[in-house]
């Protein structure tokens, strides 16, 4: 399997750049960011980009993939609307209309998270958006689109948030996410139960587009 990244220097794309390394049937991994990753592999390529609406002076390397794992995304606390709007939709849907013209045999597995709103009409702006988001990837022409919607996520084998106050929050809390992990599955998951997952579910599929921790969890 050929994998083009998209967030590989975050808590998510870490931990499924690690898995995508360690998986035997993953030929190449082509992360796309706009700083590095630092990490060094034999299946690992590197595109460093600026311009995350306009892939058009990139594209020519986006052909000839079979799965596109989107674990680029952020935190709306602190944002208004329309900038958390850019970074998660527009961002989001020039990338995969870009990947869907050029590769239609593609699967594409999409990082939002648990409680996103699929009617686009409830309170919450950042639910709302990103089912906005979902709605119009399960649009697009590729193969498959699969969302993922984990709960809490524990960062495991040195996986760090990039964003400062979830990562404190993940260094207090770790004693206690791993003690919810075991007993509360459908609210937890580990950075490695969402990479495998994400992994096996572009290679085998799932019976349904949205998967909840519960179904990460049961991969
Ligand atoms: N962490 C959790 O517990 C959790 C739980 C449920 C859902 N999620 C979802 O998972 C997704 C990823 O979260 P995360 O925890 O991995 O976040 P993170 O650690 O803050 O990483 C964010 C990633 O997105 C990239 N990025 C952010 N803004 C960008 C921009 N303007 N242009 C290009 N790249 C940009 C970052 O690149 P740089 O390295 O260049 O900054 C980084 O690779 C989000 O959609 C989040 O809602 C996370």
């Amino acid at each position: 399997m050929k994998v083009i990244l998209f967030g590989a220097t975050g808590m998510v794309g870490q931990g499924v750049l690690r898995e995508c390394l360690l998986d035997p049937g993953v030929e190449t991994v082509l992360a796309v960011g706009r700083s590095p990753t630092g990490q060094r592999h034999a299946k690992l390529r590197e595109i460093v980009h600026q311009d995350f609406l306009d892939y058009s002076a990139i594209e020519s390397q986006f052909a000839g993939f079979d799965a596109c794992f989107f674990c680029l995304g952020v935190s709306s606390v602190g944002m208004n609307e329309e900038r958390y709007r850019h970074l998660t939709y527009d961002i989001t849907l020039a990338a995969a209309r870009t990947l869907a013209k050029l590769n239609p045999g593609m699967v594409f597995t999409y990082v939002t998270g648990r409680s996103t709103d699929s009617t686009e009409q409830g309170p919450m702006m950042w639910a709302r958006i990103k089912g906005k988001t979902e709605n119009d990837l399960l649009k697009l022409p590729f193969k498959a689109a699969y969302m993922f919607r984990p709960a809490g996520i524990q960062p495991l084998h040195g996986v760090r948030s990039k964003t400062p106050w979830v990562q404190a929050i993940y260094v207090v809390a770790a004693p206690l996410l791993s003690y919810l992990n075991r007993v509360a599955p459908n609210y937890m998951t580990t950075s490695e139960q969402l990479g495998r997952a994400m992994i096996k579910v572009a290679r085998e599929g799932y019976p349904k587009p949205v998967l909840e921790s519960e179904d990460i969890n049961r991969l």
